[in-house]
C-alpha cells in the first residue's frame, strides 16, 4: 500500500536534515541554510547545501529530501529508509490493515469532493448570481488574479445547490457532510452550511482544499463562518494561506540579496492575509483562533523569525499577549518572532488599503519583539501605581523566564528592564515623593570628597567568584544600613551579576523599595527578617566585618562614595556603557538624581581607565 501522504509530512517534519546529513558530511551555516562538502562526489570547496526540506549539490547534482538521503547513502530501499526515519523519529509506520486502506480511501475521496465544491462556488462567483459577491470582493481591493490565485467563490443562496453541483459528478449529499459542507436540521433533512457567503478556500500546504470560510457581505452574524473539524480539517493545526505563503518564501529565501528578506507575516484573518499577499507580503493567518503550538511549529519551518502582526483594537492586544504567553517558552536562538499591533483600529487589510504595500512596509519596520513585549503587558498591568509599577516589573521578570535558554532570557530581561526604568523615569521625573539620598549631600565629584580605596577584605589569593560575592555583600550592607540612597543607585545596581543569595536578596529590597516611600533602615531590616531573609540579612550583616563606610554611624554621603567605588570595580570595562546611558539620560532629563549617576559612574570609568581596579580586590 502507498503510504499516507500525511505520514510522510509527519516523518519529514520530524527528521532534522541538516543533523542527519550532518553525521555524513560536515556542515556549517549559510545563513538560514547549511552547506558543506558534497558527500556523494569529491570536491574540496563546498557545493552541496541543506535547506529545510531537501539538499541540493550544485556540483553534482545531487538531491533529494531524507528520505532520499538515506536511500543514496544506506543503498536503501524506499520502505526501508522509511522503517529507519520513522524508528528515529519515534513514528510508527502505518500498516495496511482494511480499515487504515478504508481511511485513506475516504480521505482522498474526501480531497475530492472539497476540490469539487471549490470548483463550483468558484464557477458561481462568476455567473450573474455570483455578481454581487464578485463585486463585493473588486470593492474590497482585490484584483481578479488576487481572486483566482485563492480560489475565491460564491456559495450560492442554499437550497441544495451545490449538492445538485455535485451530483454531476456522483458525490452524494452524505460526502457532503463529512466534509463539513451540509448538516442535517432538526427535521433531519439535509442542508447546507454556507450559503449567501464568499466562500475562501481553506488549503493544506500541498495546496488541496480541506475546508472552507464564508463571508457573509454586508452586516449581519456571524460575519464568517468556518467549516467543522472533520477527517481532514483541523483548525488548530492549519494556517490559513500557507499553501502560497510557503513556495513564495522559499523562493524570496534563494535569490539571497541584502538585509533579511521579507519574511512571513502572521496576522488575525482571511481579508488581512489576501490583502497582504496582493501586495507581494507573504502572510499567513489561524483561524479566527489563538495560535497553537502547532502552528508555531509549522510557522518555523518555514521561517525562523515570522512577524505577528496584531489588529490595533483590544482583542488585537489580547491575542498578542495570548501569542508571547505560547511562543516566548519555544524560543531558541534559531527559532523566534517579531510582534507589530497596528494603531488604534487598523487592521492589516484596512492599513494597505489606506496606505499601500509602503505603509504596511512602515508598520512592519516598527517591529520589536522587547517594545512590543513592554507594551503588550504595560497595557494588562493598567493604570500605573507605585504597586503597579512594581506588578507591572515582575511581570515583565516573570514573562522574560518563560524563555528556556538563559542567554537569550538574560537579554530579554535586561531589555525589559531597561524600559521599564526609561519608561517610569519618564513618568515620574526624579521619583516624586522619595527623599533625596545623603540630603542632597552626596556628591562624588566635589574636589575633596573623592573616595579612597575600600578596604573590604583584601584577601590576595581570592578567586575571582568569592571576591565578587563578598563585594556585593558590602553593596547590600551598604543599602541595608543606608536604605535613602536606594532610590539613587537600585537602578546601577540591578545591571551588576550578583550571585545567589545575594541576588534574592536585592530583589527583595527592590520589591520593598516600590511602595515605600519612607526609607529607614530599622524598618526595611525588620520587614526583610518578616520576609524569611533572615539569614541571608545576618550574614550580609555580620559574616565578616564591614568597613566602616557600610556601618550605621557612616555618613550618607561615603557610604554612596564607596558604594560606588566597589560598584565601579564589579562592573569593570561594563562602565563604560553605562556612562553613556548615563549621559545620554542626563541631556533628555536632567534631574538630579540623574546627574549623580552621571559623576558616580564618570569617577568610577576615570578609576577604571587609571587602572585603579587592578590595584584593588
Ligand atoms: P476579523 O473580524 O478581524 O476579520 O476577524 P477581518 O479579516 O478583518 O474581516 P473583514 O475585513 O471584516 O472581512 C478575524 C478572523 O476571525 C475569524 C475569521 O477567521 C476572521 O478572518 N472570525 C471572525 C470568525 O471565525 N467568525 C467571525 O464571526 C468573525
Ligand atoms: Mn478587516
Amino acid at each position: 500500500m502507498a503510504l499516507p501522504p500525511s505520514f510522510l509530512d509527519e516523518l519529514r517534519a520530524r527528521t532534522p536534515l541538516a543533523a542527519l546529513i550532518g553525521r555524513r558530511a560536515k556542515l556549517t551555516r549559510s545563513g538560514r541554510d547549511w552547506k558543506g562538502c558534497c558527500p556523494f562526489h569529491n570536491e574540496k570547496s563546498p557545493s552541496f547545501y541543506v535547506y529545510a526540506d531537501h539538499y541540493h549539490c550544485f556540483g553534482c547534482g545531487a538531491h533529494g529530501d531524507a528520505i532520499g538521503f538515506v536511500m543514496q547513502t544506506q543503498n536503501a530501499g524506499f520502505m526501508e529508509a522509511v522503517e529507519s526515519l520513522a524508528a528515529e523519529a519515534g513514528l510508527e509506520v502505518p500498516r495496511a490493515s482494511p480499515e487504515a486502506v478504508a481511511a485513506e480511501r475516504r480521505r482522498a475521496d474526501l480531497h475530492e469532493v472539497l476540490a469539487l465544491a471549490a470548483k463550483s462556488f468558484q464557477a458561481r462567483l462568476a455567473t450573474s448570481e455570483g455578481r454581487p459577491a464578485l463585486d463585493y470582493l473588486l470593492r474590497r481591493g482585490l484584483t481578479d488574479e488576487t481572486i483566482r490565485r485563492f480560489g475565491l467563490g460564491y456559495s450560492g443562496g442554499g437550497r441544495g445547490a451545490l449538492a445538485a453541483d455535485l451530483a454531476r459528478e456522483s458525490v452524494e449529499p452524505r460526502q457532503l457532510v463529512e466534509a463539513g459542507l451540509m448538516k442535517q436540521a432538526e427535521d433531519g433533512r439535509l442542508i447546507d452550511l454556507f450559503f449567501g457567503r464568499v466562500m475562501f478556500p481553506i488549503r493544506d500546504p500541498r495546496g488541496s482544499v480541506i475546508s472552507f470560510g464564508g463571508r457573509i457581505m454586508g452586516d449581519g452574524q456571524p460575519k464568517y463562518l468556518n467549516g467543522p473539524e472533520t477527517a481532514l480539517f483541523s483548525k488548530r493545526r492549519t494556517l490559513y494561506g500557507l499553501d502560497l505563503a510557503k513556495p513564495e518564501l522559499a523562493r524570496r529565501g534563494k535569490q539571497g540579496g541584502p538585509g533579511r528578506r521579507q519574511g512571513l507575516v502572521v496576522v488575525e484573518g482571511y481579508m488581512d492575509v489576501i490583502a497582504l499577499s496582493q501586495v507581494g507580503f507573504p502572510a499567513v493567518a489561524p483561524l479566527g483562533t489563538a495560535i497553537t503550538t502547532e502552528q508555531m511549529d509549522a510557522l518555523w519551518q518555514v521561517d525562523e523569525r515570522p512577524v505577528f502582526c496584531f489588529d490595533g483594537d483590544s482583542a488585537g492586544r489580547k491575542a498578542g499577549r495570548r501569542a508571547i504567553g505560547l511562543a516566548l517558552p519555544l524560543l531558541t536562538p534559531e527559532r523566534s518572532l517579531g510582534i507589530v499591533v497596528l494603531p488604534q483600529g487598523e487592521d492589516p487589510d484596512s492599513v494597505v488599503g489606506k496606505r499601500g504595500r509602503q505603509g504596511m512596509a512602515e508598520e512592519l519596520q516598527r517591529d520589536d519583539l522587547g517594545s512590543a513585549i513592554y507594551g503588550l503587558i504595560k497595557d494588562e498591568v493598567g493604570p500605573l501605581s507605585p504597586e503597579g509599577w512594581a506588578q507591572l516589573r515582575n511581570r515583565l521578570d516573570e514573562t522574560a523566564r518563560t524563555i528556556p535558554d538563559r542567554a537569550l532570557a538574560d537579554t530579554y530581561r535586561a531589555a525589559l528592564r531597561d524600559r521599564w526604568y526609561q519608561d517610569r523615569r519618564q513618568a515620574s521625573g526624579a521619583f516624586p515623593g522619595m527623599p533625596r539620598a545623603g540630603g542632597g549631600g552626596f556628591a562624588p565629584g566635589r574636589k575633596g570628597a573623592a573616595p579612597r580605596p575600600v578596604p573590604i577584605g583584601p584577601r590576595p589569593h581570592m578567586s575571582p567568584q568569592s571576591r565578587d560575592a563578598e563585594r556585593g555583600r558590602v553593596l547590600l550592607a551598604i543599602l541595608l544600613t543606608h536604605p535613602q540612597l536606594l532610590p539613587d543607585l537600585e537602578e546601577a545596581f540591578e545591571m551588576l551579576d550578583l550571585p545567589e543569595p545575594l541576588a534574592q536578596l536585592r530583589d527583595a529590597l527592590r520589591t520593598w523599595l516600590e511602595p515605600h516611600p519612607v526609607l529607614d533602615s530599622e524598618t526595611l531590616n525588620a520587614h526583610l527578617r518578616r520576609l524569611g531573609y533572615d539569614t541571608i540579612v545576618s550574614a550580609v550583616l555580620e559574616a565578616r566585618p564591614l568597613p566602616a563606610c557600610a556601618m550605621p554611624d557612616a555618613a550618607p554621603a561615603d557610604a554612596a562614595a564607596h558604594w560606588w567605588q566597589i560598584y565601579g570595580f564589579m562592573r569593570g570595562p561594563h562602565i563604560e556603557a553605562d556612562l553613556k546611558v548615563a549621559e545620554r539620560d542626563f541631556v533628555t532629563e536632567p534631574t538630579e538624581a540623574n546627574q549623580r549617576r552621571l559623576i558616580a559612574l564618570k569617577e568610577s570609568w576615570d578609576r577604571v581607565r587609571r587602572g585603579d581596579m587592578d590595584a584593588t580586590p
